[in-house]
């Protein structure tokens, strides 16, 4: 008698958690992921001075006419890139566009690529996520004089 009073109360506990375990995953919830209001991507601050060392290590400079404060470039430096001279002015996420897509309309001035094919190097296979962060922000930080 006393066990058909528990095994009653255990089934009883039992339907009431799937009840509203059901109910919980129709009550209103969302069925499909939605982005946050307001959300956009931005780019992560990076460290210019290491973003320095990898922009010489990978030789950047060998296509890019470019004036790093105290840096003397080999004199073959500069090339089929265009000029980065001032691209500090663009913003984080279109410098690091240019180095994940090579980019056929660029924003170096009087630069046209040839026949709209893109012509450099595709880095992704082997520059770490943060060397290309640190990159962007030597590129951003790291061309001015002043500052860092
Ligand atoms: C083999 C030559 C070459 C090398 C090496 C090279 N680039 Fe380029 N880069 C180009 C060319 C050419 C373009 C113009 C777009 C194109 O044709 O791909 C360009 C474009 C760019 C642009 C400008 C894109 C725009 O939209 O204005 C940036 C920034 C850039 N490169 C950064 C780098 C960095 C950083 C490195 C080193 C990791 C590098 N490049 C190495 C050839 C090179």
């Amino acid at each position: 008698m006393k066990l058909k009073l528990i095994l009653a109360v255990l089934i009883f506990a039992q339907a009431i958690t799937l009840g509203l375990s059901a109910i919980g995953h129709t009550a209103g919830a969302p069925t499909v992921p939605k982005v946050p209001k307001g959300w956009k991507f931005t780019f992560p601050d990076g460290d210019a001075k290491s973003g320095k060392t990898v922009f010489m290590n990978m030789q950047c400079y060998s296509c890019h006419a470019i004036k790093i404060p105290g840096e003397k470039l080999p004199p073959s430096a500069g090339g089929i890139g265009p000029d980065l001279t001032g691209y500090s002015v663009l913003p984080k996420e279109y410098l690091a566009e240019s180095i994940i897509k090579a980019h056929t309309v660029v924003a170096a001035p009087g630069y046209v690529v040839k026949e709209g094919k893109a012509a450099m190097g595709n880095y992704n296979h082997f520059m770490t996520i943060q060397e290309m962060i640190d990159i962007v922000a030597f590129l951003k930080r790291g061309l001015e004089a002043k500052g860092k």
